[in-house]
């Protein structure tokens, strides 16, 4: 979590953040696609903004900063019930929204899930149509999330995990699922599911590697006679009996 400081607490009056009510119905209802702030919860839009700053090296003019800045926005407003009350901001949004596609060339529509500290590295031809793009992800120019077949419904489009890393100019389409941890080759053309910690490249995709995840340490603490088990971030302590 981002520390509160002055500027969040000035900021605070007017931004409200995600609540868990706004963000809990499943996304792949698709008939509300849009219809509720899907920002990260608990973070403010200020917040958000701060933290996307920084995952893109606190470079104000860099467009990947400038596309999930108004992505933020986008969903941010649809927090304000009143429709009245929205309507400027969604005519900002949409201005804003335009000016990046044409600036940058990237489109990053509000009805995409997207999770905290994602990297847009560089800029052009970017088409960013998936369900859900999760934490931590890191998407290169070129690439393109959408539907498979033209007429496809709206819905079908890829959700991409969390930790991801996108290589440039990969096209991944259709209901799939990108597990997490996985790297993607540039110029792959992504078809079906791919499992986590996957490394997958060309054209269909096909997994060529599968990654270790971090090593598990597994210490003993000598006092308790305790098993503790450490996976990267993760720390885990078994019930009693148990164990792995
Ligand atoms: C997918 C990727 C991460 C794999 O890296 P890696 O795990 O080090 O894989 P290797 O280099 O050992 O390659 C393994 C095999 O896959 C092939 N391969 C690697 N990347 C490939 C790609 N994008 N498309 C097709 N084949 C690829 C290699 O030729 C090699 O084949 P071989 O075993 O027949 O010789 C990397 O190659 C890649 O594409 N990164 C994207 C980087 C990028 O977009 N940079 C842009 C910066 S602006």
């Amino acid at each position: 979590m981002v520390p509160s400081t002055v500027d969040d607490n000035i900021a605070a009056v007017f931004v409200k953040p995600a609540s868990a009510d706004d963000m809990n119905a499943a996304h792949a209802v698709d008939d509300r696609l849009g219809e509720r702030n899907q920002n990260p919860v608990g973070m403010s839009l200020w917040q958000l903004w701060k933290e996307d700053l920084a995952t893109h090296e606190n470079d104000l003019f860099m467009q990947g900063f400038w596309a999930l800045a108004v992505h933020r926005l986008g969903n941010w407003r649809m927090g304000i019930r009143s429709r009245v009350l929205r309507a400027p901001f969604s005519i900002l949004y949409k201005i804003l929204y335009k000016f990046v596609e044409w600036t940058c060339g990237i489109s990053l529509n509000y009805p995409v899930k997207v999770g905290r500290r994602v990297r847009i590295w560089h800029h052009g031809g970017m088409i960013l149509g998936a369900r859900s793009i999760g934490d931590d992800v890191h998407i290169r120019q070129n690439t393109t999330f959408g539907v498979a077949r033209r007429g496809d419904h709206r819905s079908l489009k890829p959700v991409i995990e969390d930790r991801v890393d996108i290589g440039c100019g990969a096209v991944i389409v259709g209901a799939i699922t990108i597990g997490h941890d996985s790297q993607i080759g540039a110029n792959a053309v992504v078809l079906k599911d791919v499992p986590p910690w996957s490394v997958c490249v060309g054209v269909p995709a096909k997994v060529i590697k599968t990654l270790q995840p971090p090593v598990a340490a597994t210490l003993v603490s000598p006092s308790a006679g305790e098993l503790k088990v450490t996976t990267g971030e993760t720390s885990l302590a078994p019930t009693a009996g148990g164990g792995q």
